[in-house]
């Protein structure tokens, strides 16, 4: 049997400047009076997070969460604690969540209940990637970059067993 390789381009690299560039903007766009918080979701969106901050032209606040999954194989349980949490109190703030990829939608559910319960002024969600057809919790998101089919991907944050994260696209992963 051959180790799992990165495949095929499902996001070129100009794609993916291009689109958190405009998502960037966009963001920005809907947080006009007071700074607001955006929550990083380590490892996968610290790429998507580093870009997009950069084009957002406001006044903003970055923090990360890191989420463990629990009472789960090898698919989302939805049961996340954090494993790291923010050092930025959220009551009152404009919060951002910002998260690599959203498929049954469990985790960004859970993530939600763990955040509301700071009372946040507002609490919103951008990802990068959305597996739409994979969705079984309707969980709101505001923004979205990309709409993927379902294949496993890698690169630009996501990894497998923890590599790949720095490949500078994202691509399918082969063999597994
Ligand atoms: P959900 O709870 O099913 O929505 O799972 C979301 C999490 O699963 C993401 O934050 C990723 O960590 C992981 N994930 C889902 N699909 C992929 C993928 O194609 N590549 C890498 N990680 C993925």
């Amino acid at each position: 049997m051959t180790a799992p390789r990165p495949g095929r381009v499902v996001i070129g690299e100009p794609e993916l400047r291009a689109r958190v560039t405009a998502l960037g903007a966009e963001i920005a766009r809907g947080y006009a009076a007071e700074p607001p918080v955006l929550v990083g979701v380590l490892q996968g969106a610290f790429l998507f997070m580093a870009d997009l901050v950069r084009a957002m032209p406001i006044d903003l606040v970055t923090d990360f969460v890191r989420l463990e999954s629990y009472g789960g194989g090898t698919t989302s349980s939805g049961r996340v604690r954090l494993a790291e949490d923010l050092a930025t109190p959220l009551a009152g703030r404009d919060v951002l969540v910002v998260e690599d990829i959203v498929d049954t939608g469990r985790t960004v559910a859970a993530l939600r209940r763990l955040l509301e319960a700071r009372r946040p002024r507002s609490l919103r969600v951008c990802a990068l990637c959305d597996k739409v057809g994979r969705r079984e919790v309707d969980v709101g998101v505001d923004w979205v970059g990309f709409t993927i089919p379902n294949v496993f991907v890698v690169g630009y944050g996501f990894d497998h067993a923890g590599l790949y994260r720095n490949l500078p696209h994202v691509v399918t992963l082969e063999g597994v």
